[in-house]
């Protein structure tokens, strides 16, 4: 078996965060979203990855990603050259998928699960795809499946106005080589896109085996600001193993798990976990409260936080309110503000700067 993830696309519903870079690479727990994907995959002793990017991240992606050594894996990179759908993005990794049975991961998707319980149910049913469900809130933002009582997919809907259940569609897909020949037989959607809920649709359609898999586990769509921070705050609850390579002063006080990375000073500050902080940074005179991520080479100074995730050398320098629920992009700057407001609730994207007034 192959795995493709997907890591094309515009990302523009992260957007300033995304505008300049790659969604899939924001991180939650100081850990690229698309690396997850990655892992979860290797770990069901699937090695042989494609990844697909588009001409203005791809870069990016493949620099940091790397060939897949890392992982484990062996990683190939697929240019698609416009965001032409999900199916789309199949049919420009044909030629690395052959006919393989695949799984296919939305690199924008946190998935709790093990993937070797749907691998099993795929392979011992012999099914064509295999979706995975899971009940949502708000279907009229998903692909939305109708399924009989015993799971089988009747009927699948891209974003339907009127969902005909809350069954969204994961973004983790199991599939035969026939997804090829369905993707061949389907026509763009209204939106100018190749919908994989229609090539699935499809194999329906002509009696092929498409079951689904509802998830138990938590799931989530890193899309938006409070998704990446729920997602944050999971990971930082599940995954977060106790570690200090950097300096701490005699007067820092450090509890509960804790990671802090190496080159990383800690100057008079009390640092509640669960908490990671990346390499080089400089926390000074700070309190870093639970479920904050910070990224390499930020620097806190007299600065208070708590539940949010800064990004790669972003400054916070002498905010005394406490900054909740805040999500700080790449390079962005905090200054003081003279007088003091009650609370502060941010949404910051890259190189911003913002002067408290
Ligand atoms: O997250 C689950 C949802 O993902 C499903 O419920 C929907 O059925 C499915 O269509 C998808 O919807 P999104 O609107 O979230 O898809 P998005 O455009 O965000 O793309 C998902 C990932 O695939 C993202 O990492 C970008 C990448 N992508 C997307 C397109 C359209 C590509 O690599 N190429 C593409 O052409």
């Amino acid at each position: 078996m192959k795995a493709i993830i997907l890591s094309g696309g515009k990302g523009t519903r992260l957007r300033p965060l995304t505008y300049t870079g790659a969604k899939q690479l924001v991180p939650v727990a100081n850990k690229p979203i698309l690396w997850y994907g990655i892992e979860s995959i290797v770990a069901a002793g699937i090695t042989e990855i494609g990844i697909i990017i588009s001409p203005e991240t791809g870069g990016e992606v493949k620099a940091k990603t790397g060939d897949g050594s890392q992982f484990g894996a062996n990683i190939t990179y697929i240019l698609q050259d416009e965001p032409l759908g999900l199916a789309h993005a199949v049919k420009v990794a044909q030629p690395f998928l052959g006919d393989s049975p695949f799984v296919m991961y939305l690199g924008d998707n946190l998935v709790e699960s093990q993937l070797d319980l749907f691998i099993d149910k795929f392979e011992s049913k012999h099914l064509d795809a295999l979706t995975l469900l899971c009940e949502v809130e708000n279907p009229t933002a998903f692909g939305v499946a109708k399924v009989d009582a015993q799971g089988k997919v009747l009927q699948l809907i891209e974003k339907p106005k009127n969902p005909p259940s809350n069954l969204a569609l994961v973004g983790v897909y199991l599939f035969s080589p026939e997804i090829h020949h369905a993707i061949a037989n389907i026509k763009p959607s209204a939106r100018g896109e190749l919908e994989i809920t229609d090539a699935i649709q499809y194999l329906i359609d002509i009696q092929k085996n498409v079951d689904s898999f509802q998830l138990k586990g938590w799931w989530l769509d890193t899309g938006k600001k409070d998704d990446l921070l729920a997602a944050n705050q999971i990971i930082l609850d599940s995954c977060l193993d106790l570690t200090i390579e950097g300096e701490i002063d005699a007067p820092s006080k450090i509890s509960g798990r804790v990671h802090i990375g190496s080159g990383t000073k800690i100057i008079n500050s009390i640092i509640r976990g669960p908490v990671t902080i990346g390499n080089n940074c400089h926390i000074e005179n700070c309190f870093i409260g639970p479920y904050s991520s910070i990224a390499n080479e930020a620097t806190l100074i007299d600065a208070d936080i708590e539940h949010s995730v800064i990004l790669q050398g972003a400054k916070v320098v002498n905010i005394h309110q406490r900054i909740v629920d805040s999500l700080i992009g790449e390079r962005a700057q905090l200054k003081p503000a003279p007088q003091r407001p009650k609370a502060l609730r941010f949404m910051i994207g890259d190189d911003s700067q913002i002067e408290l007034a």
